[in-house]
């Protein structure tokens, strides 16, 4: 960032917050907020609105490393950031911290999530029309009931394994397995992989010791897929990416795969959990639910509003000097859309208590050209299955106290670690596996022999770039399309979810 550290640090007049708070407890070089570690993981909230508090709709933070970028908190400039990409670029190339050495990108954690890629989410203009348009024909090939169908599938798969026992930890056997299971059958890949796939990316995402290795095994599965769809192309998005008329290479179609896989996984993962917290701690919200006040969409949607699966996106990098939210923002400046801070936005959102019913505006998905394409599909998986779930355990209970609910967090996400219930053990239903295509070998863990993915090392430069910046971090059987012929294993008939949890709290 080319400001001097006083504008960095300026406090408005009459808004210095008082001493203890989030916003000065986080101080980095230069007294600018740091947006890592431990008061952004404890209380995020509690950190965008000391720095709102502060600075106004747009805040100087620190990331990791004390990388200075601009966190955009008010709602209107969160829009307006988004939706002008000739002055906000998506192509990190643009960032003037590659050149000014403020980042090692040999060894920076922000580089998986600010380093440049051959996708769409870094590409401007008519790049983005390309590789957005394959994306978007790959996603919207299927129509909802069949996606629906096979959620519905998977769900009482799930459910089948642990309904006997009494008990369950929600996220790590229900949340984080569904939407990988749903979204690793959409790339065209075996049932089989989808295990597998949650153990790898789970491990991903935590950043541990063997982090790079799961990384490799999920870039494995999907060269594999690749070369599988090749030659016995179905009806599926990694097919569908293939044939598509803007003539993405293998590169370009690895790169979107991994993309659709891990921007739709953890976040509909993140949805889930946190629209079941809910149900199981807050009795206004069930008994809204129950009573028929609020629909399961509307729920989620108001989860949407109020927790969203990604809280602060990365990020845009400005094409020019220009003025936002009275800040002076120079050409090369990265900004962050701070879009749990925007959906809290007092501008916009006077009572954040009020339901919001029907309201879909809400920054979770973002705005503009790169808002997200699979939105629809992380909205069904999230309904349909939190549907099954509390239709065939509708008298699910926290089975911890409330204050011992932990979770993880990044400066991007919060994930709720544990959702312990427990529920009256019921016999499990027998939805079985329909017949699948034949798989592709399973992978083994460890370099693929001939990578498709490129080695780590500087992306092609902009061609107005001085210097190149880094390149990313290295790293089935198709089942013949969501939509093909019915093969729902769905329950006989029985009273809605709705009716037994209101019988459930009319027992109790
Ligand atoms: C609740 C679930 C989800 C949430 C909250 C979410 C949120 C987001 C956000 C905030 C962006 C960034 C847009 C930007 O940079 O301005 C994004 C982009 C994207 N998402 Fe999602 N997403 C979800 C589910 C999914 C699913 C299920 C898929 C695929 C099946 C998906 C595919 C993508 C892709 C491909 C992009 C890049 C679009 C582009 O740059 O043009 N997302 N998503």
């Amino acid at each position: 960032m080319t400001l001097p550290p006083a504008e960095h640090t300026a406090e408005k007049a009459g808004a210095v917050p008082p001493p203890g708070c989030p916003a000065h407890a986080s101080k980095g070089p230069g007294g600018a907020t740091r947006l890592y570690g431990p008061a952004a993981e404890t209380d995020p909230m509690g950190l965008y609105e000391a720095l709102r508090a502060e600075h106004g709709p747009v805040a100087p933070v620190l990331l990791d490393g004390d990388v200075r970028a601009w966190l955009v908190l008010g709602y209107l400039e969160n829009r307006d950031v988004a939706s002008r990409p000739t002055q906000y670029s998506r192509d990190p190339r643009v960032w003037h911290g590659w050149r000014s050495g403020e980042i090692d990108p040999a060894t920076s954690p922000l580089v998986p999530m600010i380093g440049w890629r051959p996708d769409c989410v870094c590409a401007d203009g008519e790049e983005h029309q390309r590789l957005r348009g394959a994306v978007t024909a790959g996603l919207s090939q299927f129509d909802h009931r069949g996606v629906r169908r096979h959620i519905t599938r998977f769900a009482h798969q799930l459910i089948d394994t642990f309904c006997e026992d009494g008990e369950v930890e929600l996220v790590g056997q229900f949340t984080e397995h569904l939407p990988m299971l749903t979204l690793t059958h959409l790339l065209g890949m075996s049932d089989e992989s989808g295990p597998r796939l949650v153990h790898a990316a789970r491990d991903l995402f935590k950043a541990t010791e063997t982090s790079l290795a799961s990384n490799a095994y999920v870039i494995e599965c999907l060269e594999q897929l690749v070369v599988a769809k090749r030659s016995r192309p179905g009806q599926d998005i990694a097919s569908a990416l293939m044939a598509h008329p803007a003539g993405l290479t293998d590169e370009e179609v690895l790169h979107h795969l991994r993309l659709i896989l891990l921007a739709g996984y953890e976040t509909t993962a993140n949805l889930m959990s946190n629209v079941l917290r809910m149900v199981v701690t807050d009795p206004r919200f069930r008994g809204s639910l129950a009573g028929g006040q609020m629909t399961l969409p509307e729920a989620v949607e108001q989860v949407l509003w109020d927790e969203p699966p990604l809280m602060v996106c990365p990020g845009r990098w400005a094409n020019g000097d220009t003025t936002l939210g009275g800040r002076q923002i120079k050409a090369g400046d990265m900004l962050l859309l701070g879009l749990a801070a925007g959906n809290v936005d007092k501008a916009i959102r006077p009572d954040a208590s009020t339901p919001v019913h029907h309201n879909r505006a809400h920054l979770s998905f973002s705005a503009g050209t790169h808002e997200c394409p699979g939105q629809d599909i992380g909205r069904i998986i999230a309904d349909a299955g939190i549907d099954i779930l509390l239709t065939r355990l509708p008298d699910i209970a926290l089975a911890v106290p409330e204050e011992s609910l932990s979770w993880r967090s990044s400066t991007w996400a919060r994930h709720l670690t544990a959702l312990p219930v427990h529920f009256a053990p019921r016999v499990p239903e027998g939805h079985d596996v329909p017949n699948p295509l034949p798989a592709p070998p399973a992978p083994s863990f460890g370099p693929p022999s001939a990578p498709l993915w490129p080695s780590p090392g500087p992306g092609p430069a902009r061609p107005s770039d001085q210097a190149p910046p880094p390149g990313p971090v290295p790293g089935g059987g198709a089942t013949g399309g969501a939509s093909g012929p019915a093969s729902e294993h769905g329950p006989g008939p029985r009273a809605t979810w709705r009716t037994r949890v209101m019988r459930f709290l009319r027992r109790r």
